[in-house]
């Protein structure tokens, strides 16, 4: 059987372009014991990607120059040689930008539970941007009933979600988004209770002046430093910042990128910064994922999906990101999509 995989070209400088991408295809070996044989059906586009193109590691490896552009998937098993799978059912795991491949039983994870939800839900809110918004509002960021909270990129997959969950746990969030649609999204059917488009305002702190005049309980934050910094002589004594995503600052070398420099509130607030990793949350994710299944079955949780269509759209529908054009969790989903009851 032959697959096709997109592979890094060429590492970015700066902003991604379509061109640092190339597609290959390759002829499957025959499938291994203790393997099956996946055809993928939605792929996950994410900005933190953007920070594994680089070439730098972080808490994971980057992507190899000619290597085949990692990211999760939702896929269907077409063949088995695994005890734990049988041809149909739907996995998911970090399987790359590729249509279909061969994967050891161990790289994947039965998809949980998801009542109504569709299976692209399995990428959002019960996947990772679910994880990282549940257990970044709810143990890093410990929101209580009636603190306040901000959100930044709050109409993307991270954002809106972690807003509606701080809502149902009885904060008062508003969001920060970069255009009016999505402003009107959020007051809207997402239920914040405030939000503002960042592009048509000319001082972000004083903006945050205006809009918390009793200051900040905990900022969630997916952009970067520029934003924490703004926000820092907002927040209130023993105030929380949850670093959970820096999607301004992927694309900006560590010595361009916007310095934080109103650090004295740390001291005089007591205020703590923690940075968020979702995977450290793992063996606690049923927890989640049956609170996020009954916010969902009571018709108290909304989701807004951005999703394109073909295997070759998926180097655009990643630079597209750092544009602000996708509106909702980006997915790319394969040509055979269209039509199936997933
Ligand atoms: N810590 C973890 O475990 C973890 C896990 C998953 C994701 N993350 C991070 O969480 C963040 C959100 O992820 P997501 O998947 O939900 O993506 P997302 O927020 O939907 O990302 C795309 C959006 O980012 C905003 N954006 C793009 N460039 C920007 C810029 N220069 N300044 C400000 N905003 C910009 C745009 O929205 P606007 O139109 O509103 O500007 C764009 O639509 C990302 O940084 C991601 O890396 C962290």
């Amino acid at each position: 059987m032959q697959t096709r995989e997109i592979v890094l070209a060429r590492r970015p400088d700066g902003k991604a372009r379509a061109d640092d991408f190339s597609v290959q295809a390759r002829e499957l070996a025959p499938l291994q014991a203790g393997c099956v044989r996946l055809r993928a059906l939605y792929w996950a586009v994410d900005p933190g990607m953007r920070s594994r193109l680089g070439g730098v590691r972080s808490y994971v490896e980057p992507v190899a120059l000619g290597g085949v552009v990692g990211g999760a998937a939702v896929a269907q098993v077409l063949e088995s040689r695994s005890e734990r799978f049988v041809a149909g059912d739907l996995v998911t795991g970090l399987l790359g930008w590729r249509e279909a491949g061969d994967f050891p039983e161990a790289a994947l994870k039965q998809a949980p539970e998801r009542g109504t939800m569709p299976a692209s839900a399995l990428l959002g809110l019960l996947g990772t941007p679910g994880m990282t918004a549940f257990f970044g509002m709810r143990d890093v960021g410990c929101v209580q009933a009636g603190e306040t909270v901000l959100v930044t990129s709050a109409a993307g997959a991270v954002g809106a979600a972690a807003g509606q969950f701080a809502r149902l746990m009885g904060a008062r969030v508003t969001g920060v988004a970069g255009s009016d649609a999505k402003v009107e999204w959020l007051t809207g059917e997402a239920g914040f209770a405030d939000a503002f488009n960042y592009k048509t305002i000319d001082d972000m702190a004083a903006e945050l002046g205006r809009r918390f005049p009793e200051g900040i309980d905990v900022l969630f934050d997916n952009v970067g430093n520029r934003m924490v910094d703004a926000a820092l002589p907002h927040m209130k004594v023993r105030g929380r910042i949850v670093v959970c995503g820096q999607t301004e600052d992927y694309s900006v070398a560590p010595q361009e990128r916007h310095g934080i420099r109103n650090t004295s509130h740390l001291i005089s607030k007591r205020l703590r910064v923690e940075g968020l990793l979702a995977y450290d949350h793992a063996a606690r994710y049923g927890e989640a994922i049956a609170q996020i299944n009954t916010w969902w079955r009571e018709g108290r949780l909304v989701v807004r999906e951005d999703i394109s269509h073909g295997f070759d759209s998926l180097p655009a529908a990643f630079v597209d990101l750092f544009d602000g054009k996708a509106f909702g969790r980006r997915l790319v989903a394969a040509s055979q999509v269209q039509g199936l009851a997933l």
